[in-house]
């Protein structure tokens, strides 16, 4: 069995695996080019032949035990009627959903046939990877897909969401309910085409109020896992519910996921013990190591080794490779992770 997967079914192996959140993009040059071919970002998500390309570029230069579906948690609503944009150096934008009449824009027709060419990418990349190389497929987790439709862009404090949580909770549960329903087929879909693990990001758990914890974030991830594994039962499945440490065992024990992606705010051997010894842990080196490389980040990625050694265990950032990192730090936390220097 290819090792990334062995590890997810709870096995400790002497070398963990590894592979990088966002190890497709910005800070490869063979990406910048290839992203010159497509106009706008959605564009280039939808057009399977660049998204295979970006997500094998990775792969072809370091040999990651996993490869990501080369795609972006906002396609989901997008799909779902509410049409995304991405403005240069600025990020995404939608039309933002405030109220009822903004819920009632959201539809589920025309959502699996929007995002099938996301389908094409996973089959062209799982005939392509070489044979030891598993491939993740992912969507972003109902919260964090919903910050963006409710805030209308990134970089706010989550505000309106928190508000719309609190004072519309039927308006809330209508999104979470639409974004369930659409993650839920995307996800086996991503399955029946070729993908042999699934991330679930929630990259903004961290904001989530904690008397709100458990309907915003566990029991809609929960409710996804539950019916992808309805379908596809031995899908392993990871979560990622960055910037909630506090609430990391009710998470594992509610949603009932594999494994579990630690940020690099929150000490392993804490995250460790506070969940079931057969839940595989992902994470942790914070991406500003890898943007310093030197001795710091060599460092830091062995006391990660050491601490994790004989329990299941997928070495990765604490978040994504941010877009100045130099490759060559990459290829060198490559080599210490698979104890070549
Ligand atoms: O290697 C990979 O991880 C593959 C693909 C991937 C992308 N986005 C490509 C992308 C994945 C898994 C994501 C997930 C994603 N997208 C998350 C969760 C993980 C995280 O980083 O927190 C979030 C919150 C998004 C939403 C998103 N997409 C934002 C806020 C932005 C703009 C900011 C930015 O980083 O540029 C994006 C755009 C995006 N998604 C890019 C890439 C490579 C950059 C756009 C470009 O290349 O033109």
């Amino acid at each position: 069995m290819k090792p990334f997967l062995q590890t997810l079914r709870g096995e400790a192996l002497g070398t963990p695996p590894l592979w990088l959140m966002r190890q497709a993009g910005r800070y490869l040059p063979e990406y910048r080019a290839l992203r010159q071919k497509a106009k706008g970002f959605v564009d280039f998500c939808f057009s399977p032949e660049l998204a295979i390309e970006a997500t094998l570029q990775p792969i072809r230069r370091y040999g990651f035990d996993a490869a990501i579906l080369f795609a972006d948690i906002l396609l989901v609503p997008h799909a779902l009627g509410q049409t995304v944009s991405f403005v240069e150096g600025e990020g995404p934008r939608f039309e933002p959903i405030r109220d009822a009449a903004g819920l009632k824009r959201l539809s589920q027709d025309k959502a699996a046939n929007v995002l099938a060419p996301v389908m094409a990418t996973v089959a062209g990349v799982a005939a392509a990877l070489p044979p030891e190389t598993a491939l993740i497929g992912f969507a972003g987790a109902p919260w964090t897909v919903a910050t963006y439709m409710v805030e209308g862009r990134g970089g706010t404090d989550h505000g309106e969401i928190r508000k719309l949580a609190w004072t519309q909770p039927e308006v809330f549960a209508g999104i979470v309910d639409h974004l369930v329903e659409a993650t839920s087929a995307y996800l086996i879909a991503q399955v029946d085409a070729g993908a042999e693990a699934l991330q679930i990001f929630d990259t903004w758990a961290g904001s989530v109020p904690a008397g709100l914890f458990e309907t915003a974030v566990i029991r809609p991830t929960a409710r996804i896992v539950a019916a992808v594994r309805a379908h596809r039962p031995d899908v392993p499945i990871i979560g990622f519910p960055r910037g909630a440490a506090s609430h990391l065992a009710a998470y594992a024990k509610g949603t009932g996921v594999n494994g579990i992606g630690v940020d690099h705010m929150t000490d392993l051997v804490f995250a460790a013990a506070s969940v079931p010894a057969n839940v595989t842990l992902q994470g942790n080196l914070d991406p500003l190591l890898l943007l310093e490389g030197g001795a710091v980040m060599e460092a830091e990625t062995r006391k990660i080794l050491a601490a994790m050694d004989g329990r299941p265990f997928l070495f990765n950032l604490g978040h994504g490779v941010t877009p100045p990192t130099p490759p060559e730090h990459v290829a060198k936390l490559v080599d210490i992770v698979r104890g070549r220097i």
